[in-house]
């Protein structure tokens, strides 16, 4: 087998979105932040740690028939800061664009602080701050860690 055939482990696709050098373990949690769960007939591969250049082990998610906006892909930015946006058309990449960090996020994640107003049983949909290394409660002020946002992920 060449090495090309060898390296191949998600194939190429048509039209649609790559979402590359994702931090190694966030597949899952990208499709879940996305809301994507393959109810909407779309194509959709995973490739988890995969061998990458740029970082040691990478994950990588391939939506087809689907092109991302910015402001779609820029929360995923709190859990892979890294990761490349890449739009195909005709199996070409026509758009490469990074994610950038939203001044806030909603919705998203959920606040550690068990007796912060987001955690009663009241309509109020959480709201935090994006901080350089973290995120801050818009409610209660509670820090979420960089570290720590994957595992406080309220995206159900
Ligand atoms: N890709 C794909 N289907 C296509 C074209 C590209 O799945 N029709 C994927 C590639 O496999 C790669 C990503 O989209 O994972 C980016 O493609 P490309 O820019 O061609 O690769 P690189 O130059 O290696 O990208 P980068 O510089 O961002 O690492
Ligand atoms: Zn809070």
């Amino acid at each position: 087998m060449s090495d090309t055939n060898k390296q191949l482990r998600v194939s190429k696709i048509r039209d649609g979105t790559v979402i590359d050098h994702l931090a190694a373990g966030q597949a899952l949690n990208v499709l879940a932040i996305l809301g994507i769960d393959g109810s909407g007939g779309e194509g959709v591969s995973i490739g988890m740690n995969v061998p990458s250049d740029r970082l040691a082990r990478k994950d990588i998610v391939k939506v087809e028939g689907r092109e991302l906006s910015q402001s779609e892909v820029d929360v995923l930015s709190v859990i892979s800061p890294e990761a490349t946006i890449n739009i195909v058309r005709d199996y070409e990449v026509v758009e490469k664009k990074r994610v950038e960090r939203p001044e806030e996020v909603t919705g998203v994640v959920s606040c550690p602080n068990r007796n912060c107003i987001t955690n009663a049983d009241e309509p109020v949909v959480s709201r935090f701050e994006v901080l350089s290394d973290g995120l801050r409660c818009g409610y209660c002020g509670d820090i979420v860690r960089e570290g720590e946002v994957a595992e406080n992920l309220d995206v159900s």
